[in-house]
């Protein structure tokens, strides 16, 4: 296994890696099939330069693959928000999400971010359980956060100082 940041060459296969997250766990995602489908291919691409993109691979072959976006302006330049992170179904369980998200955190805390956020499904045991062994805190739980197939999901928020900071000191 390799992990490596992401490149326009890369863009195929991530979208084709992406697309299967949608079909196999939709509520883990943002995005709906149609609308990551309906990206034009230069717009797709360029949006990996815009954005932290890290992939996990085996023998070439995309296997994962973690986003993350820094804050654009500048009073927000010193956090970023990550998601989606995704393993191929085939692959999950061998520490292939842990490793995407080191490695993202790592990124981050090495250009000098001091924090992040995102946002999990929180009947997404296994994310969560990731999150939290990482040093992911719950700050909020956002109900009918998105519609997924007609069906309410509640989102938990989640933020974790990359710089060592007790952000809920006195709370
Ligand atoms: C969440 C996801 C990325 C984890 O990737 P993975 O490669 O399977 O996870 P790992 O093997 O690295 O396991 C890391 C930790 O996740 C947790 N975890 C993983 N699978 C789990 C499960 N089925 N139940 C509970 N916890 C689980 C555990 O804490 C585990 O640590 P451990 O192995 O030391 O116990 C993967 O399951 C996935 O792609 N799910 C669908 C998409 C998704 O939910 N993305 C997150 C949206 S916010």
């Amino acid at each position: 296994m390799t992990l490596r940041r992401l490149t326009q060459q890369d863009a195929p296969a991530l979208r084709a890696l992406w697309s299967e997250g949608l079909r196999q766990m939709p509520a883990a995602f943002l995005l709906t099939e149609e609308e990551l489908l309906a990206i034009p291919d230069e717009r797709f691409a360029a949006n990996i330069d815009g954005a932290l993109h890290i992939g996990t691979f085996s023998d070439d072959k995309l296997l994962g693959f973690v986003i993350a976006r820094r804050g654009g302006v500048a009073r927000l330049r010193h956090t970023a928000d990550i998601g989606p992170l995704y393993v191929s179904m085939t692959a999950q369980g061998r520490g292939l999400g842990r490793a995407l998200m080191q490695a993202a955190l790592d990124t981050l805390t090495g250009q000098g971010l001091k924090q992040v956020e995102l946002t999990v499904d929180e009947a997404n045991t296994a994310a969560v359980g990731l999150y939290k062994d990482l040093g992911f805190t719950s700050f909020g739980r956002r109900p009918r956060s998105v519609i997924v197939n007609g069906i309410d999901r509640t989102d938990l928020l989640m933020i974790r100082a990359l710089d060592g900071a007790e952000l809920f000191a006195g709370a």
